[in-house]
C-alpha cells in the first residue's frame, strides 16, 4: 500500500469513512480506553514529503519525536503558532492551499485491555483535529475528515486485535476546510481534543435525541426520548420507567440557568447503559421575545474561546470547570461558544452548573471580506455539503444538552445559500430551540436580530423599535452577540448598555467579547501575542481582549461586569435609611441569599449586621427600612454599604460569597481645610513654606518634611490603552492617535513666574507642546498652616482644543514607596466609565501590587474617587476627590513596552494624583468612550494637601 495522494486536501467535501454523527455522552457501561497520551509525532513540510508507509504494519518509528495528544504540536516545539484576526495566512485561492503545509505524523500503539469484550463492535472516536486528517488502523486506511472542532467516529471492531495495535494520523495543518475556519484565534494545528476507543457491544445505544420540555402553566414536563435503538428509559426520581419512543408527562422542576435542576436517568438497550441528565424546559420565540418556559430572558453573556497559555485549545476538564466556576460567580448567566463547538464535556458543566449556551458551528470566512466577499464558499454550492455536515456534527453531538438554546450557524461568514441551507437543516431536525445568526441582517434564516459592536444610541433606537430593516427583523428580539471590547484596560460603557439593556423588552441582553487573553505563555516575553513568534502576517494583541487574563485571573473588566449585571440591586437613601431591594433574576427568589448591612464612617466598619432576606418574585421589588444608626457614629463621612450573600454553599461558590452589593451615602464628607499661616521665607537656592522646601528658581517641591519628592507638576499624558488607540477600521476620531499627533505625549513646561507672596508661594507656567498653538495655563499656588501643604493647580486652556485630554493632574517622584493606604474607590481600578465596581473604603496595597498585568503594558491602575491616600511617608489628602497611581516606571516607559518582561523597576516611584482621566469605551473594536466620559480641555481647579507622615 503506497499512497502519495493528497487531493483529499483540498477537496470541498466533508471527508470519508466517517461513521453517521450521534449524540455524544460522557459516559456509559460499555468499554473505552483513552488513547490520549504520548504519541509518536514527525513534521513534514508538506502534505505529501512522506509516504504513507508509517502507516503500514511494523513501520520502525523509534527515530520519531513524541508529542502529548491532545495537543498542538507548534506549542510542543516543532513550528510555530501564527495568529491573525481575519485575514487568511495563505494566499486565497479556494480550495487551494500551499504547497508548504505543515504535515504532522502521528503514531500510537496500544493494546486492549484484558477484560475487553471479545464480542460486539468498537470505533474510534476524535473529539477535534485541525484541520484535516487522514486515519489508519493497523494499516487500514479508515478516512479521512475536516472540521476541526467537531468530533468524527469510525468503525474499527473488524480491525483490532488484542495486542500491539497501530493508530496512524497524518494531520495537515492547511486543507479546504481551513477556508471555513477563518476564526479569530491562533492557527493551531494537531490532534488537540481526545482520542478514544468506544467498545460497541451488541445492541449498543445509537443516536439518540433526549426531548425534555417544561410547561410552565401546568408544571408539567414532557418527556420523549427517541433511539436509534430502541430501549427503555428509566428516571428514578420521576418513578419513570417507559419504552423509547413514548412521551410522558410528569410534574418537576423546570431548569433554567439560575435553577440548572437536573433529573438523572438511564437510557438502556440490550448492551448498553448510557446515563442521561435530563433538564425539562421549553424555548420559544414569542412576542417578539425569546422565552424560557414562559418568560423573557436577559442574557448577562460572554463570548468564550478554548484557551489555556501552555496548552492552546487542549483544555482539560478542571480548566473548564474554571471556567464555568468563574462565569458564574461573576454573575454570567450565558455563553456564546464562540466560534465552533467547545469541547463536549463543557456543556455538560453548564448543563450541571447553569448557564444558557448559543452553541456556535465551526464556520468562519471572514478573510473573504477582503475581495467583497467573492468566492466566498458559503455562497458557493459545491461547499454546501460541508457546511450542512458542520451542521449536523455539532447538533447531533450537543442536541441533549438543556443548556443549549440557540444554535449558532457560525460567524462572520458573509450570506449566502449554503447559510441557509443550514438554517433549514438545523430548523428541521431541532425545531425545539432558535437559530442564531449575526451576519443575517435581514433575519431571513434566523429568530433573533443580533449584531456586534453596535454603539450605544443604535441600540437604543432598536430597543424602541426604530431600527428599521425587514418586516422580519422587526418582529425579533435582539441581542448583542458581541459588544464591550475587552481588550487591554477596559470595557468601559458596561454599565450604560445594561441601562438599555433593562428599559427595552426588545433588548435581550449581550455576550461581551471575549471571556480569556490567548496569550501564550513565553519563556522571555511573560505572555506571547500575535508577531511574537515572527509571523509574516498577524494582528499583534488583538487576541488578547478577554475578562480574564491568560491564567484566568480575573481582569478588572470583569470585576466591573460582574457589577454591572448583579442580580439583586438596591436602591436607596442611606440619610432616611430605607433601601429598595430589587429581584433582577429572571426565575429565581432570593431564598438562596442572605442580606447583610454594615455602617461605615471615614471608610472603617462602626457596626454590622444582618437582616432578613425579603423574597420578591423575580422583577418586581421590595422596601426595606435599615437599622437606627450607631449611635456613636462619630461625625464624618458616613454610609451603609449592603450585600447579598449566598446563605448556603451552592455548585458553584461557597456560602458567603457576595452576590450584590451597593452604598448608601448618609453623611457627606468634610473637606480638608488648610488656613494659611505661614509665608514664604527665601534662601538663595531653596524657598522654605511650612514643611515644604522648594527650589528658589523653578518654585519646584523638594521635599515635605524629610520625604523627598520631585515634582510635582502637571501631567495630561497616559499610557494610551488599547481602546485609546482604536481599531484601524473605526470611523470615529480615533483619540489616542490624535493625542500623539497634537503632542500630548512631550508637553514643554514654560517657567513664567516664582512669586513669594504674604501667605502663598506661587509658580505660573505654560504647558503646551511644539508645534502647537494650544496650551494649558497652569498656576500652582503652594500654601501652609505650618503643618500640611496645601498645593492649588488652575489650569486655563488655550487656543483651540479640538481634543479631550488623557488625564489632568500632577504628576511627581518619591525615592521610595511601597506600602499603600488610602481612603477611597477600591479595591482594585477604575476609570470614568468602568467604575460601577469601585466601592469606597479603606484599602491597603503595595506598589507592585497596584498595577493590573495588561498583556501588553498600557495606562492602568487608577484609584478612583479618593480622599487620601498615604504613601512613601507622605499623606496626600484631596480636594475634591482624586484618582491616583503610582508606579515604578514613568508614563512613557510604560508606553514604550511591548511586553509585561520589558517593564523595570527604576529607583525611583511614580505618583499620578489626577482631577480627571478620560473615558476608556471600548474603541479597539466598538464605541469609544460616551461624551459624558470625555475629559474636556476646560478651565479646572484642584487642590492636594500634603504632610509628612510620622
Ligand atoms: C468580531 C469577531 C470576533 C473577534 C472580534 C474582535 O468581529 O466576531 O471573532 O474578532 O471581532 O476581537
Amino acid at each position: 500500500m503506497s499512497f502519495r495522494t493528497t487531493t483529499y486536501v483540498e477537496d470541498v467535501s466533508p471527508g470519508r469513512g466517517a461513521l453517521p454523527p450521534r449524540a455524544w455522552y460522557p459516559s456509559s457501561d460499555a468499554k473505552s480506553l483513552s488513547l490520549n497520551g504520548s504519541w509518536s509525532f514527525r513534521l513534514s513540510a508538506t502534505a505529501d514529503a512522506e509516504d504513507d508507509s508509517f502507516a503500514t504494519e511494523g513501520y520502525d518509528a523509534t527515530d520519531w519525536a513524541s508529542v502529548t495528544v491532545p495537543g498542538h504540536w507548534v506549542l510542543q516545539g516543532h513550528g510555530s503558532p501564527i495568529y491573525t484576526n481575519h485575514l487568511y495566512p495563505f494566499p486565497v485561492d479556494p480550495p487551494h492551499v500551499p504547497t508548504d503545509n505543515p504535515t504532522g505524523d502521528h503514531l500510537r500503539r496500544f493494546d486492549l485491555p484484558e477484560d475487553w469484550p471479545a464480542d460486539g463492535e468498537a470505533t474510534i472516536r476524535f473529539d477535534g483535529v485541525e484541520s484535516c486528517a487522514r486515519v489508519w488502523l493497523n494499516g487500514t486506511e479508515l478516512g479521512e475528515f475536516k472540521g476541526s472542532r467537531l468530533p468524527h467516529e469510525f468503525a474499527v471492531g473488524h480491525l483490532l486485535r488484542p495486542g500491539g495495535n497501530v493508530l496512524a494520523v497524518r494531520v495537515h495543518q492547511w486543507s479546504a476546510g481551513s477556508y471555513l475556519e477563518d476564526q479569530d484565534q491562533w492557527w493551531l494545528p494537531g490532534i488537540f481534543r481526545d482520542v478514544t476507543l468506544l467498545h460497541r457491544p451488541t445492541g449498543a445505544v445509537g443516536d439518540f435525541f433526549v426531548h425534555a420540555s417544561y410547561d410552565h402553566v401546568t408544571g408539567e414536563g414532557t418527556l420523549l426520548v427517541d433511539s436509534e435503538v430502541a430501549g427503555r428509559v428509566t428516571v428514578p426520581e420521576l418513578g419513570l420507567d417507559l419504552a423509547t419512543g413514548e412521551p410522558v408527562a410528569v410534574p418537576v422542576e423546570p431548569w433554567t440557568a439560575e435553577t440548572p435542576r437536573l433529573y438523572d436517568g438511564v437510557l438502556a438497550t440490550k448492551g448498553e447503559q448510557v446515563p442521561l441528565r435530563i433538564g425539562f424546559r421549553t424555548v420559544v420565540l414569542e412576542d417578539g421575545l425569546i422565552k424560557v418556559n414562559g418568560k423573557a430572558v436577559l442574557f448577562k453573556g460572554v463570548n468564550r474561546h478554548e484557551w489555556h497559555p501552555e496548552n492552546g485549545r487542549a483544555l482539560d476538564l478542571a480548566t473548564m470547570r474554571e471556567d464555568v466556576l468563574l462565569m458564574k460567580r461573576h454573575n454570567l448567566n450565558a455563553v456564546r461558544t464562540s466560534h465552533y463547538p467547545p469541547h463536549p464535556a463543557f456543556l455538560d458543566l453548564c448543563d450541571e452548573l447553569g448557564l444558557w449556551v448559543i452553541d456556535e458551528c465551526d464556520l468562519e470566512t471572514h478573510g473573504f471580506t477582503e475581495q467583497g466577499w467573492r468566492d466566498n464558499p458559503v455562497d458557493d454550492d459545491r461547499w454546501t455539503p460541508a457546511l450542512l455536515d458542520r451542521a449536523a456534527l455539532m447538533v447531533e453531538r450537543d442536541k441533549n444538552h438543556p443548556s443549549v438554546i440557540f444554535w449558532s450557524l457560525g460567524n462572520e461568514a458573509g450570506t449566502g445559500r449554503g447559510l441557509t441551507a443550514m438554517a433549514e437543516w438545523i430548523h428541521g431536525r431541532d425545531p425545539d430551540r432558535l437559530v442564531h445568526y449575526e451576519g443575517d441582517l435581514g433575519c431571513r434564516d434566523t429568530d433573533v436580530y443580533s449584531r456586534m459592536y453596535a454603539f450605544h444610541d443604535e441600540v437604543e433606537q432598536i430597543g424602541r423599535g426604530l431600527d428599521g430593516g425587514t418586516h422580519k427583523r422587526r418582529e425579533l428580539p435582539f441581542i448583542l452577540c458581541e459588544y464591550a471590547h475587552a481588550m487591554g484596560n477596559g470595557p468601559g460603557g458596561l454599565a450604560d448598555y445594561q441601562e438599555l439593556f433593562e428599559r427595552y423588552d426588545r433588548l435581550q441582553g449581550g455576550f461581551v467579547w471575549e471571556w480569556i487573553d490567548h496569550g501564550i505563555r513565553h519563556p522571555e516575553l511573560g505572555y506571547a501575542y500575535g508577531g511574537d513568534f515572527g509571523e509574516e502576517l498577524h494582528d499583534g494583541n488583538f487576541v488578547c481582549d478577554g475578562l480574564v487574563f491568560p491564567d484566568r485571573t480575573p481582569s478588572p473588566g470583569l470585576v466591573e461586569y460582574k457589577k454591572v449585571i448583579e442580580p439583586v440591586r438596591f436602591e436607596g437613601d442611606g440619610a432616611d435609611g430605607t433601601v429598595r431591594l430589587v429581584n433582577r433574576y429572571d426565575f429565581a427568589d432570593l431564598s438562596g441569599l442572605a442580606l447583610e448591612w454594615a455602617y461605615q464612617v471615614d471608610g472603617e466598619t462602626v457596626e454590622a449586621g444582618t437582616l432578613a432576606m425579603p423574597r420578591p418574585a423575580p422583577g418586581s421589588s421590595v422596601d426595606l427600612k435599615l437599622p437606627e444608626p450607631p449611635a456613636d457614629g462619630r461625625g464624618g463621612e458616613a454610609q451603609w454599604t449592603v450585600r447579598a450573600v449566598l446563605a448556603e454553599d451552592t455548585a458553584w461558590a461557597p456560602r458567603g460569597h457576595e452576590v450584590a452589593w451597593a452604598q448608601l451615602p448618609v453623611t457627606e464628607r468634610v473637606k480638608p481645610t488648610v488656613v494659611p499661616a505661614a509665608a514664604p521665607v527665601s534662601g538663595e537656592r531653596i524657598v522654605r513654606l511650612g514643611p515644604g522646601t522648594f527650589d528658589a528658581r523653578t518654585g519646584a517641591l523638594l521635599r515635605v518634611g524629610g520625604v523627598e519628592v520631585s515634582g510635582p507638576r502637571l501631567d495630561v499624558w497616559r499610557a494610551p490603552t488599547d481602546n485609546d488607540d482604536g481599531a484601524e477600521w473605526q470611523t470615529d476620531l480615533r483619540y489616542g492617535l490624535l493625542w500623539r499627533k497634537f503632542g500630548l505625549h512631550r508637553m514643554q513646561h514654560r517657567l513664567d513666574g516664582v512669586e513669594s507672596g504674604t501667605d502663598a508661594l506661587t509658580v505660573r507656567t505654560r504647558v503646551a507642546p511644539a508645534a502647537w498653538e494650544i496650551g494649558l495655563d497652569t498656576v500652582y499656588r503652594w500654601t501652609t498652616d505650618g503643618d500640611r501643604l496645601r498645593l492649588s493647580v488652575s489650569v486655563t486652556p488655550q487656543g483651540d482644543w479640538t481634543v479631550p485630554l488623557p488625564r489632568l493632574g500632577v504628576r511627581f517622584a518619591l525615592a521610595r514607596a511601597d506600602a499603600v493606604r488610602w481612603f477611597g474607590g477600591g479595591p482594585g481600578e477604575a476609570y470614568p466609565d468602568s467604575k460601577s465596581a469601585s466601592r469606597l473604603g479603606r484599602w491597603d496595597a503595595t506598589v507592585d501590587g497596584l498595577q493590573t498585568p495588561y498583556v501588553r503594558p498600557q495606562e492602568n491602575g487608577a484609584r478612583a474617587d479618593v480622599r487620601w491616600v498615604e504613601l512613601g511617608g507622605l499623606r496626600i489628602e484631596g480636594d475634591p476627590e482624586f484618582w491616583f497611581t503610582a508606579r515604578r516606571w514613568t508614563t512613557e516607559q510604560l508606553e514604550a513596552a511591548r511586553h509585561l518582561t520589558d517593564l523595570t523597576p527604576g529607583d525611583r516611584v511614580w505618583v499620578n494624583l489626577d482631577h480627571g482621566q478620560h473615558g476608556i469605551g471600548s474603541q479597539s473594536c466598538g464605541p469609544g468612550p460616551l461624551p459624558q466620559y470625555f475629559l474636556r480641555a476646560e478651565p479646572a481647579e484642584f487642590s492636594f494637601v500634603f504632610s509628612e507622615v510620622r
